[in-house]
């Protein structure tokens, strides 16, 4: 414990400007609320453009706002908001944003969604009918040829819009194999699957 005490001290030391003063929590709330409309409440951005700020450590986001302020890090948005706070601000925003939780359902969301896809891949869903997809697109997603296309390593995004496409008829399956299976699978069993699918790498 001394020893890490003594650790931190002497990395201060040789970097003063780790050092600086800590920002106020309120200050920073009330300065934030322009910056919520990209950031998200509290700093836990919804748009993966806008990187989430909640939990951050408070010494990054200040030496980032100035590097945004000083154009040393380049973004025009950023820019523009980073100039409309002086240093006291800086710190203060980043006080509070780092004092936010950032919300933990997102890393158990995928995690959970993952894990329904693998078991939908591979086993259906036996309650509504769904045949497990590795019998016709293979264990690894890697297809079986002629018939059965690959989708190991797809855009999840697109997977899921050929499904929802299947399921709502806008995509006609000349055998009527996806359209039937589609047609029983939910809109969270279709991401779960997509998200499930991208992840699957193997080659021919
Ligand atoms: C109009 C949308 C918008 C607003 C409003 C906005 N930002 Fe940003 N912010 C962004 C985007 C986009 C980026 C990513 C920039 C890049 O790609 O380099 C960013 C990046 C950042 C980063 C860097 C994060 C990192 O992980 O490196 C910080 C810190 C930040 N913003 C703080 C703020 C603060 C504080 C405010 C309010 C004073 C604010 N932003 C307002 C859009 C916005
Ligand atoms: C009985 C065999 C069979 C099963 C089981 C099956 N598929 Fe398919 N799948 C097909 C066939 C055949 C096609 C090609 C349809 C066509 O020719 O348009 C296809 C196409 C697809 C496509 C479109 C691929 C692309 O590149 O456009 C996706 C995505 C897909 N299936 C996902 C799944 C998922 C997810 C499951 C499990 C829930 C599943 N499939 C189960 C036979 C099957």
């Amino acid at each position: 414990m001394k020893k890490t005490i003594a650790a931190i001290v002497a990395v201060l030391w040789a970097f003063p400007g780790l050092a600086q003063a800590a920002g106020n929590v309120a200050a920073g709330k009330a300065k934030s609320a322009i910056c919520a409309g990209c950031h998200g409440q509290g700093g836990n951005s919804t748009i993966p453009s806008n990187p989430i700020l909640a939990g951050q450590n408070a010494a990054y986001i200040v030496k980032q706002l100035k590097a945004f302020k000083s154009g040393k890090r380049k973004n025009k948005v950023m820019a523009g908001f980073a100039a409309s706070l002086n240093d006291k601000d800086m710190r203060n925003v980043a006080a509070y944003y780092a004092s936010r939780k950032p919300i933990p359902s997102r890393a158990a969301n995928i995690k959970a969604l993952l894990k329904q896809g693998a078991r939908l891949y591979r086993g259906g869903n036996a309650s509504s009918g769904v045949s497990a997809c590795m019998s016709c697109h293979g264990p690894s997603g890697q297809g079986i040829p002629p018939l059965f296309p690959r989708v190991a390593g797809q855009h999840a995004s697109y997977a899921s819009a050929q499904l929802k496409a299947f399921k709502s008829g806008a995509r006609k399956d000349p055998r009527g194999m996806m359209t039937k299976i589609a047609s029983r699978m939910t809109h969270k069993e279709i991401r779960a699957v997509s998200e499930f699918m991208a992840g699957l790498v193997k080659n021919k």
